[in-house]
C-alpha cells in the first residue's frame, strides 16, 4: 500500500498547467460508442478513471490506445459492440453508467452492473432510468446489474429533471442524439463538461440546442461519425491548485485553466484575503496575509461546487475566524471532517453543514482519504500542519489528479509517495516506519 508523507511549512509557488476535466473526459469516452470508427480525444488526463473507463470500453470491443505522454486517446470503435458492463469495472467507478445511454441508444440493450465509486451518498439512478424510460427504454433488474432495453430503438421525448443531476442530464443528452424524433431536457445541468460533451456529439453530427442552459433540445439524427476532440480543461484540479496557493500563502500561476468556470470559487478565495489575476489561458492566484474563514454553499453550476467543498474546509480550519459550510449535493461528504479532526482541526458537523471555528495550527499525523476531493483536502491539510501528515488510501486521490506528489515537489513541497511494507501492514500500521 502507498502513502503520501506530507512535511508542513512549505510556500507553493510556481507554475502548473492543467489537463483536461476527469468529469468531461470519461463522458466523451462513452460518447465515442456511440460512432463506430476512430475517435480521438485530446488532453486526456493520465488518472486511474481514464484506466479504468479504457478497459471497459475495450471489454464492449473497442481498441483503445492511451498516449499517457501527450495526454492522447483513440478509441476505435467497431460497427457490432458488446452491451454488458462487468462488475469488477463499474464498482471501481460511477462514471461508468456514462456508457448506459450510448448503449441504449446505439445496440438497444445494455447491462449494467449498479456503481461504485466515491463513498459519498446515495447517488441513485432514478432521473436517468427516468428519462430512459420516457425515450421507450424499459429497465429490469438480474443479479446486481440493471438490464435496459429498446428493442424498437428509442424515440425522442420531453423531461423534466427532479434536480439538475450531471450525470442524468449526459445519459440522456446521449440516448436523445441518436433517438428518433425530438427530445427536451428540462432543468439540465449545466455544467461546463455538459458543454463539452456536447460540444463533441455535435462535432460527431448531433443536432442540439441550447447547451449550457437549463433547457436542451435535441433532434436525433440516425448516425453518427467519429471525432477529434479537446477535452474542456479541469476546473476542480485547477480550484484545488488555486486554494492551496491560498492556504500556504504561496503564488500559482495556474495555466490551460478557465477561470469563468470557477467565478464563485475565486471570488470566495478573493474574500479569503487572495489575489486573483486573470490571464491570457489561465490566471494566478497570490497569497500575502494570513487567509480569513469564508461561507460556501454547494450547488450546481455555476454554483460553488461540492467537488471544491474538502479544500475550503481546510482553508477555513487554518483560516482566521466562524465559518459555515453548506453541502446540499452529497449527503457524505463530510466524511472526512473525521480525519481533519485528527489534525486538530475545529470542526462541527450538523446535518448538511459544517461549523469550522479558525485559525488552529494543525498538527501532522495519519490521516485516511475516502473520496478523490477528501484526500486531496488532508494532503492540504498536510502542507500546513505541523511535522508529518500520512495520507493513506491515496489510490482515492490517483482517480483525479495525476502526478499530485511530482508536482507539488516543483511547487516547493515536501512529499513523498511511499510504499509501506507488509511488515508495517501486519502490525497495523498505516505509518511507514523509518528505520
Ligand atoms: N441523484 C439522484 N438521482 C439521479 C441522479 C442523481 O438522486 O438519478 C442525486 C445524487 O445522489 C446526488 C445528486 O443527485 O446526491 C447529484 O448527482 P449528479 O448526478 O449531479 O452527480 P454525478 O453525475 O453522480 C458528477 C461528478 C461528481 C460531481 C457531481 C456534481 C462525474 C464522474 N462525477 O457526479 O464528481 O461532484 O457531478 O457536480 O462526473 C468528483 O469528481 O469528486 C465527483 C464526485
Amino acid at each position: 500500500m502507498e502513502v503520501f508523507e506530507v512535511h508542513g511549512g512549505a510556500r507553493l509557488c510556481g507554475r502548473v498547467a492543467v489537463a483536461g476535466a476527469k468529469n468531461s473526459v470519461l463522458k466523451l469516452m462513452a460518447a465515442t460508442l456511440l460512432a463506430p470508427g476512430e475517435s480521438t480525444i485530446t488532453g486526456v488526463p493520465d488518472i486511474l478513471d481514464v484506466h479504468i473507463m479504457a478497459e471497459l470500453l475495450r471489454r464492449l470491443g473497442a481498441q483503445v490506445t492511451f498516449r499517457a505522454d501527450i495526454g492522447e486517446l483513440t478509441i476505435d470503435v467497431p460497427e457490432h459492440i458488446g452491451h454488458q458492463a462487468d462488475y469488477d469495472l463499474v464498482r471501481q467507478m460511477r462514471a461508468s453508467i456514462a456508457i448506459l445511454g450510448p448503449l441504449v441508444a446505439r445496440v438497444g440493450v445494455a447491462d449494467v452492473a449498479l456503481p461504485g465509486g466515491d463513498a459519498i451518498g446515495s447517488r441513485g439512478l432514478d432521473m436517468h432510468m427516468a428519462g430512459l424510460e420516457a425515450m421507450g427504454a424499459s429497465f429490469t433488474s438480474d443479479h446486481g446489474y440493471l438490464i435496459a432495453a429498446a428493442p424498437k430503438g428509442l424515440h425522442g421525448a420531453a423531461m423534466v429533471l427532479d434536480f439538475p443531476s450531471v450525470g442524468a442530464t449526459e445519459n440522456l443528452l446521449m440516448a436523445a442524439v441518436l433517438a428518433h424524433g425530438q427530445s427536451v431536457i428540462d432543468n439540465a445541468a449545466r455544467e461546463p463538461e455538459i458543454v463539452d460533451l456536447g460540444e463533441m456529439l455535435i462535432a460527431m453530427g448531433a443536432q442540439i440546442e441550447g447547451l449550457g442552459t437549463s433547457t436542451i433540445a435535441v433532434t436525433g439524427v440516425s448516425v453518427l461519425h467519429p471525432v477529434v476532440h479537446a477535452t474542456v480543461p479541469d476546473r476542480i484540479v485547477a480550484g484545488t491548485w488555486a486554494v492551496m496557493a491560498a492556504l500556504t500563502g504561496g503564488d500559482i500561476t495556474i495555466d490551460h485553466a478557465e477561470a469563468s468556470h470557477l467565478e464563485i470559487a475565486l471570488d470566495k478565495l478573493t474574500d479569503a484575503g487572495a489575489y486573483v489575476e486573470h490571464q491570457q489561458g489561465g490566471f494566478r492566484v497570490r497569497m500575502d496575509r494570513a487567509p480569513k474563514a469564508v461561507d460556501v454553499a454547494t450547488f450546481p453550476y455555476p454554483g460553488f461546487p461540492t467537488d471544491l467543498q474538502p479544500q475550503f474546509i481546510t482553508l477555513n480550519a487554518v483560516a482566521a475566524g466562524a465559518s459555515m459550510v453548506t453541502e446540499n449535493l452529497f449527503e457524505a461528504r463530510f466524511r472526512f471532517v473525521q480525519e481533519l479532526l485528527r489534525l486538530g482541526a475545529d470542526v462541527r458537523i450538523d446535518g448538511h453543514h459544517a461549523f469550522v471555528q479558525g485559525p488552529r495550527r494543525l498538527a501532522g499525523a495519519a490521516v485516511q482519504a475516502t473520496d478523490v476531493r477528501a484526500g486531496v483536502a488532508l494532503v492540504m491539510a498536510g502542507l500546513v500542519a505541523e511535522g508529518v501528515t500520512t495520507v493513506s488510501d491515496i489510490h482515492h486521490i490517483d482517480r483525479g489528479y495525476a502526478g499530485l506528489a511530482a508536482t507539488l515537489t516543483d511547487l516547493g513541497a515536501s512529499i513523498e509517495r511511499v510504499t509501506l511494507t507488509d511488515v508495517d501492514l501486519r502490525a497495523g500500521n498505516r505509518q511507514p516506519v523509518h528505520l
